[in-house]
């Protein structure tokens, strides 16, 4: 058994609630499919714990973090909470213990192989920054060339938006299928949903354990007005990303 988790954010009270959770099923194996930070208010408490884990993968937000080129693509928003990130990151204050928490952000690796699955941020196209949504089940070009490109199973996050997409071009939200799947022969892309800042409409936390060859989404409730007070409270974090929390959009 393993946990699959990704998108944290910076969310110190999601992170930890999941990692709770987590540990309350016995379950030691985390591989998080990255964006560690961006976002959210809380950047060394969220890379100090992911260092704990068994394998992080490089998202787009720890990538901005690490070369400030990768942030031109960034909205307003995104582009002003990395710039932040990054100054608390470089904090002479703390800096022996942020050289250590840069020098793990800059190893990060961009994919990861485990027998038949692959996992990603973002896609197994292009892994930090391609997007996969569920509406992109319409764009059989892009979905095909997508399931041309893995052997059999494909773990991703970056959309914040959890569910499985199968090769017949059919997307399902966990909500669709009892928060389970079982993964089969035929290639399947498995969105894990994200812990810090979910976009489904549910506002608590989400990952998945993998058994085997069975997905469970998880959703767990954590305390998202104290991570949205702390974001209030910093000047270049929007106030949309703590209003967000509240709704999970
Ligand atoms: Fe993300």
């Amino acid at each position: 058994m393993k946990a699959v988790i990704s998108d944290i954010h910076s969310n110190i009270e999601a992170l930890s609630a999941v990692l709770d959770d987590i540990k309350g099923r016995g379950i030691r194996e985390i591989i998080c499919l990255g964006d560690i930070i961006g976002y959210g208010p809380n950047p060394k408490e969220c890379i100090d714990l992911a260092r704990e884990f068994k394998l992080t993968i490089l998202g787009n937000h720890d990538e901005a973090a690490l070369w400030s080129e990768q942030t031109e693509s960034f909205n307003p928003i995104a582009h002003s909470a990395v710039e932040w990130t990054r100054g608390v990151l470089e904090d002479a204050r703390d800096s022996f213990r942020n050289n250590k928490r840069w020098g793990f952000l800059g190893e990060l690796q961009r994919t990861f192989s485990e027998g038949s699955s692959l996992y990603v941020h973002g896609s197994p196209r292009r892994p930090v920054r391609e997007y996969i949504f569920p509406e992109d089940i319409a764009n059989n070009a892009k979905m095909s060339d997508v399931f041309a490109q893995i052997d059999h199973i494909c773990f991703i996050g970056h959309t914040h938006m959890p569910g499985v997409f199968t090769d017949d071009m059919t997307f399902k939200p966990p909500q669709e299928v009892f928060n389970k799947f079982q993964l089969n022969a035929a290639k399947t892309v498995v969105n894990v949903g994200s812990v810090g800042q979910p976009r489904d409409g549910d506002n608590r936390a989400c990952y998945v354990v993998l058994d085997g060859a069975k997905v469970e989404w998880v959703r767990v409730q954590y305390d998202f007005e104290a991570t949205m007070k702390k974001i209030y409270e910093v000047r270049e974090l929007d106030n949309f990303l703590a209003d967000r929390l509240a709704e999970g959009r």
